[in-house]
């Protein structure tokens, strides 16, 4: 007569189950349906809770003042000339012009049709891409032919002394300060 086994069950498992999940069944974790959603709501609220913080954080973050960078020797650009420059940072491409009325006006150099280098055109008072022909009028920036249809960001200028400086950025189509 066969002996009773009173093992545990779990040694009387086939062995190969064992080998493959070599966890014992009495160190296992339950995770029940109610700690689940627990878990998961308290998660969703935190999360929730996180980014409204980073709302009102951003909110009352002070705007910083746009740089103020030199740009040129006002003397230095006589009428229907130009100066590259970049602003607000190095990879705005920008450019100083003095209009044939002799103003000095300066606009992003990235066209707002498809993003080429506009470059100065003073036999036609104007800025020209060559991408697609694109004229903009230097003395606003205004689209004037081609496929543009907005204006060029204008840079706001201040002259100090004989230095012509870039103290902001204005975009839109409406009017903008110019610098004599
Ligand atoms: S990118 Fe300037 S006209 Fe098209």
């Amino acid at each position: 007569m066969d002996e009773p086994d009173d093992r545990p069950d779990d040694a009387r498992r086939p062995r190969h189950w064992r080998e493959d999940f070599p966890v014992r069944w009495d160190e296992d974790h339950y995770l029940t349906r109610r700690e689940l959603a627990k878990f998961l709501t308290l998660g969703s609220g935190l999360l929730v809770g996180a980014n409204l913080g980073l709302v009102a954080l951003g909110r009352r973050a002070p705007r910083g003042r746009p740089p103020e960078v030199r740009v040129a020797s006002a003397a230095a650009v006589p009428p229907g000339g130009s100066v590259l420059f970049r602003y607000p940072t190095a990879e705005d491409p920008c450019i100083l012009v003095r209009t044939n009325a002799g103003v000095l006006k300066a606009y992003s150099q990235v066209c707002t049709h498809l993003s080429c280098a506009v470059v100065h055109r003073p036999d036609r008072d104007a800025l020209f891409c060559p991408c697609h022909l694109g004229w903009f009028a230097a003395e606003d920036g205004r689209p004037t032919a081609g496929p543009p249809e907005r204006h060029l960001p204008r840079i706001v200028l201040e002259v100090r002394g004989d230095d012509v400086y870039a103290v902001g950025v204005e975009r839109g189509d409406d009017g903008h300060a110019s610098v004599p």
